[in-house]
């Protein structure tokens, strides 16, 4: 069973969630039958292109190549971009090609940035591989880089044609990253409340690949970020609940020099954020957060860092403002609060408590 979910951007799309989806009626109106590229890594490639590029041939697509990059949030570089954008020229695509990329976060975020700037913009379909991608970073038009300075410094705004998660493959992705998919469906439930919200009592099944369990929370988590990018395309205020556990999770992932995995470092970032929520509005969801986390096999501890360089890359992030930082926390369950500014002294005690 395959079902889709509108996002109402300024250029609206659907994202289609289900086993084995049918490429063609999918991609009917969002594009037209021409000349493609896939763009893919060395983990999603291997596994998943050729399938892809049957099924696009058989609907009269013209598949001028694949572009497969090395695995890995390295990849999200101006090195690797430039060696992406250089293939498509390569390739002769023109403005009308569409980029097709199948793959992580990763992959959705170089390729999705390539295909915002080739030429001036060509067409996007997203064809997420990962969960993370599938319930996250494949909807709402944020495309980028990296720095060596920072994540996410680099960037803009490109809004798919359509977005295609294939929930089959799953079946390739390794355990602890579908772990970290997890992290931010259970990011998105407790912004989100009622019925998402209770719908996390499917963690455990989602965990052991259940099909259903697994379709019925990303629906959900789709379904909740397309509205909150449909009332906030731009990121003017709302849209900044999606950073919950993120302030201190971007921070971590860079003070562990990316060793650790994002939705891991978004598992703990979250667990900060319950700490300075209770602190702040005294819902003590601290347990719930660790119950959350455990039915998900996500970390609870924080690895061997000094709280110190973790600020360090807090003051680095570049949702910071004027030397404050600014949290998204809970008042409650399904009630986030955003632009939260914490002293720097708080933060401290918070990470060490954590
Ligand atoms: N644009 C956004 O709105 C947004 C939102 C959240 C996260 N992100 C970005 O997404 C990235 C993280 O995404 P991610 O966790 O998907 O990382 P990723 O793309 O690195 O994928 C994780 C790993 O799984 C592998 N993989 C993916 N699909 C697979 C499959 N089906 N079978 C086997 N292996 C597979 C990848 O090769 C990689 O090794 C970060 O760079 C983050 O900044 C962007
Ligand atoms: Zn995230």
């Amino acid at each position: 069973l395959v079902a889709r979910v509108s996002v109402a951007a300024s250029t609206p799309y659907e994202v289609f969630v289900g086993r084995d989806p049918d490429l063609g009626e999918a991609l009917a109106g969002a594009a037209e039958p021409g000349v493609g590229v896939v763009v893919t890594d060395s983990n999603a490639g291997p596994a998943h292109s050729e399938a892809v590029i049957r099924a696009l041939r058989d609907l009269g697509w013209t598949v001028a190549g694949v572009v497969e990059v090395v695995a890995g949030e390295a990849s999200k570089s101006l090195a690797t971009y430039e060696s992406v954008l250089r293939e498509l020229a390569r390739l002769g695509l023109d403005r009308e090609a569409t980029l097709f990329a199948l793959g992580g976060g990763v992959v959705g975020d170089l390729g999705g940035f390539a295909a915002h700037t080739y030429m001036r913009g060509i067409r996007l379909v997203q064809l997420p591989t990962s969960l993370l991608a599938m319930v996250d970073s494949s909807v709402g038009g944020k495309v980028g880089l990296d720095l060596p300075e920072g994540k996410n410094l680099v960037g803009g705004f490109l809004q798919p044609a359509a977005v295609i998660a294939d929930t089959a493959w799953l079946d390739t992705l390794p355990d602890r990253e579908l772990s970290c998919g997890l992290a931010e469906v259970i990011k998105m439930g407790l912004l989100a409340g009622g019925d998402y919200y209770r719908a996390l009592e499917l963690l455990p099944a989602a965990l052991e690949r259940d099909p259903e369990a697994l379709e019925a929370l990303i629906l959900h988590a789709v379904g909740f970020k397309a509205r909150v990018v449909a009332e906030d395309e731009r990121e003017g205020g709302l849209r900044a609940i999606l950073n919950y556990g993120h302030t201190v999770g971007h921070a971590l992932e860079a003070a562990a020099g990316y060793e650790l995995l994002h939705g891991e470092a978004v598992a703990l970032g979250m667990l900060a954020a319950a700490e300075l929520s209770y602190r702040r509005y005294g819902a003590d969801l601290r347990s719930e957060h660790r119950r959350l986390l455990r039915a998900a096999n996500l970390p609870e501890d924080l690895p061997e860092l000094d709280a110190e360089s973790v600020l360090e890359a807090m003051r680095r992030d570049k949702k910071r403002r004027s030397g404050e930082h600014r949290f998204v926390l809970l008042r409650e369950v399904g009630e986030p609060e955003w632009g939260v500014k914490v002293e720097e002294p708080e933060v401290l005690e918070v990470l060490e408590r954590v």
